[in-house]
């Protein structure tokens, strides 16, 4: 059950001192909510109410609860490991009166994922051009580009040959800006883009070729999702990040026409065992 009074006046105990809120009258105490971040300045709200501390611990006191019921509540915790990537994670937790719960957030849950959004930044054409030549695109592949931007990716994988490119993109105007470049470029036939999050995308297990430039921290979301759907033989090629402990199959460093240095990964799905 939602205690909304509790969340209204819940508070840090660092910030305002407030533990003499454990003398409440009757037979009510305080829960004590004790919140582990992954970062200094992640931004904690409870119960959608923003919270000011700062620091990785960050403990905090309800007013005086109702002995014998337990009380939910949210917490959201929005987290910047870069300044290309904003991770929301949340935790739902069970507190009652006279007790201290620990809320662990420093790392992702996999039975309640983090979302993610990265921020766009498009891949030079050389290099787009490089990541298809990489995964070997050829005239039955399904081409998908989790985070499509302006939908380079897919167009140009369907240009070197591909069955079908889809996009997919959580922002309006990439998606609409995507939609016009596959018209322009005359392959609108065979691309799809859809609006979306990358992390939820239902039929990847039509794919046989996955296409990303998003981050590492992304990556380590995508991976399990990638792992479980993809069936053998799929290809996966990354624009410089990387999936953690899965060595890619190889790795091609290149110079840009920009003159910048690339890296681009490949990952091949192998049958399950
Ligand atoms: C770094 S850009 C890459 C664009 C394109 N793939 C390329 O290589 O040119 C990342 C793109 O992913 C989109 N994006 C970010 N988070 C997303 C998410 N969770 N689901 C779907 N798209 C997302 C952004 O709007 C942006 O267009």
């Amino acid at each position: 059950m939602l205690h909304r009074r509790i969340c209204s006046t819940i508070v840090c105990v660092s910030c305002l001192g407030l533990a003499g809120l454990a003398l409440a009258q009757d037979d009510k105490k305080v829960a004590k909510l004790k919140v582990l971040l992954p970062e200094e300045d992640a931004v904690l709200t409870i119960e959608g109410m923003p919270t000011k501390a700062p620091g990785k611990l960050r403990v905090f006191e309800s007013p005086p609860l109702e002995a014998g019921k337990t009380y939910s509540y949210t917490l959201v915790a929005v987290i910047k490991p870069n300044n290309y990537t904003t991770i929301t994670r949340t935790r739902k937790v069970q507190v009652a009166a006279g007790k201290e719960v620990e809320v662990d957030m420093q790392q992702n849950d996999k039975d309640h994922p983090d979302e993610a959004v990265i921020r766009y930044v498009p891949t030079p054409p050389d290099i787009v051009d490089a990541m298809v030549k990489l995964a070997g695109v050829g005239k039955d592949d399904i081409v998908y580009d989790l985070g499509c931007g302006d939908g380079r990716l897919v167009i140009a994988a369907v240009k070197a040959g591909a069955k079908k490119g889809i996009g997919v993109d959580l922002d309006k105007e990439r998606v609409k800006e995507s939609k016009e470049n596959a018209q322009k470029e005359g392959v609108a036939d065979k691309v799809e883009i859809r609006e979306g999050d990358a992390l939820k995308v239902k039929d990847l297990s039509d794919a046989t070729v996955i296409l990303l430039y998003m981050g590492n921290e992304f990556d380590l979301l995508l991976r399990p999702i990638l792992e479980k759907e993809l069936k053998p033989g799929t290809r996966i090629v990354s624009h410089r990040f990387t999936m953690g402990d899965w060595k890619p199959e190889k790795t091609e460093k290149l110079t840009g026409k920009d003159g910048d240095q690339y890296l681009i990964h490949l990952w091949k799905i192998e049958k399950k065992k």
